[in-house]
């Protein structure tokens, strides 16, 4: 599978023309007219367009009327058919359709239409009498309103791209998590099972939520963060989480992510009111674990804290330590603070801020603008300064600003990758 799936563009119309127009003889032709179909690439979006090199092999594109779309068109190019490119075609179509809250899908193909039989697998029903394809999303108000109820939602591409440095983390969790999941079958032929429930932990401010939004950007899945403060609402932290997972269980794929979860499962010391919370999550996971495309994602600062039998073997697939930035994080998040173009030495701050958070680094870039700020406010307009903080300003700001992880919590961190780590 090496093509690329990305929204339909205006500079891909030339090439998207011709593969409708070349080939609507090979039995891809559609109710709709090259011109229908024009206007829609046009004005009305969804469309997706998928390149092999650079080179547009196959479109889709769809048309919106309320809560229903119709699937205009799916052309593919004569020498990739029969490889899938279709369905793929259709899935990132439909990903796009139901965001914007569309709940019926139809698709109007001629009789003898080969498409037919994939249509059919993708949950397309055949109204007999016109030979028309039509598909409901589950549940009382499609997966658009399960979504949206949750608080869920698409997140943007690239947040995977934006996670500066952390290497040894990003490779590790794009093999062990990301890929398997992105590549099912190709894992399954490997005997390599995807992960379906996996633990980040590590000091405040590290990325643990980061990477959680990064992984579901890079797979294209909702992302839904349950709350326990939103969960309570309905009454019991307990039923609020089985209402949750009961809604989640209608989604198609997804990602959920759950922070600080070491206050939904402490360790279990005496009466706790946690207990019947633990409980219920411990009864939740495994029925979670057997949808496929779905990952649930749970953070900790303090991975001690949590309940053993909860991170058990099973239950977790993998234990990954976040720790702080190293030099190559701390460099991209420095070089957003210090603006193109400026002479600030951007190794000697690496260098002098070991061990800080990316908040720590924004914190202490606050404070070097505003040292310049003041100094020119000070300076009163009697001579030019040079616009910004300087290297000065952010070595100061580095040596004032606390951090927030302390000798103890690298030694603790340390510790519990030990003991709790598993990748
Ligand atoms: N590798 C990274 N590259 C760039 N920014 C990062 C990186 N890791 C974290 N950040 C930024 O640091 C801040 C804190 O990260 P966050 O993911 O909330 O930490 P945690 O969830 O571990 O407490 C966020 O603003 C995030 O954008
Ligand atoms: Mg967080």
């Amino acid at each position: 599978m090496n093509w690329l799936i990305h929204d339909y563009r205006e500079d891909d119309l030339a090439a998207v023309v011709h593969l409708i127009d070349s080939t609507a003889e090979l039995g891809q032709e559609s109710v709709f007219s090259l011109a229908e179909c024009i206007a829609a690439l046009t004005e009305r979006r969804p469309a997706v367009v998928a390149v092999h090199g650079s080179v547009p092999i196959g479109a889709a594109l769809a048309q919106l009327g309320g809560d229903r779309a119709w699937v205009m068109r799916i052309a593919i190019h004569p020498a990739w058919r029969g490889r899938g490119l279709a369905s793929a075609l259709l899935r990132e179509l439909e990903r796009r359709l139901v965001a914007a809250r569309v709940r019926r899908i139809a698709y109007v193909l001629p009789q003898e239409e080969l498409l037919g039989d994939g249509l059919a697998n993708a949950g397309y029903v055949r109204r007999p009498a016109v030979a028309y394809f039509e598909k409901t999303e589950p549940g009382s108000g499609g997966s658009a309103d399960v979504l949206a109820d949750l608080g869920g939602r698409l997140l943007p591409e690239g947040l995977w791209d934006g996670v500066a440095g952390m290497t040894t983390e990003k490779t590790l969790i794009e093999r062990r998590v990301v890929l398997p999941l992105a590549e099912p079958e190709r894992a399954a032929r490997h005997g390599v099972r995807p992960p379906r429930a996996i633990a980040l932990f590590g000091p405040p401010g590290t990325g643990k939520t980061t990477f959680a939004r990064a992984v579901a950007s890079r797979l294209g899945w909702p992302f839904v963060e349950l709350l326990p403060s939103r969960l309570a609402d309905e009454g019991s932290l307990a039923a609020g989480l089985r209402e949750a997972f009961a809604r989640i269980a209608e989604l198609e794929r997804v990602l959920v992510f759950m922070d600080e979860v070491e206050e939904l499962a402490p360790v279990r010391t005496g009466a706790s009111a946690m207990h019947g919370v633990t409980n219920e999550l411990l009864k939740l996971i495994p029925g979670f674990r057997e949808g496929d495309e779905r990952l649930l994602v749970c953070a900790t600062n303090s991975v001690r804290s949590l309940d053993p039998a909860f991170l058990r073997h099973g239950r977790f697939d993998y234990v990954i330590p976040i720790g702080t930035p190293d030099e190559a994080a701390r460099h991209a998040i420095w070089s957003r603070y210090t603006g193109p173009g400026t002479e600030v030495d951007l190794a000697a701050l690496v260098a002098a801020s070991e061990l800080f958070t990316p908040a720590d680094i924004e914190h202490a870039a606050r404070a070097a603008a505003q040292a310049a700020f003041e100094r020119d406010l000070a300076a009163d307009g009697a001579e030019q300064l040079p616009a910004g903080a300087g290297t000065g300003d952010f070595l100061t700001a580095i040596a004032q600003c606390r951090r927030t992880v302390t000798g103890e919590m690298v030694e603790e961190f340390t510790a519990d990758i030990a003991t709790h780590a598993r990748v």
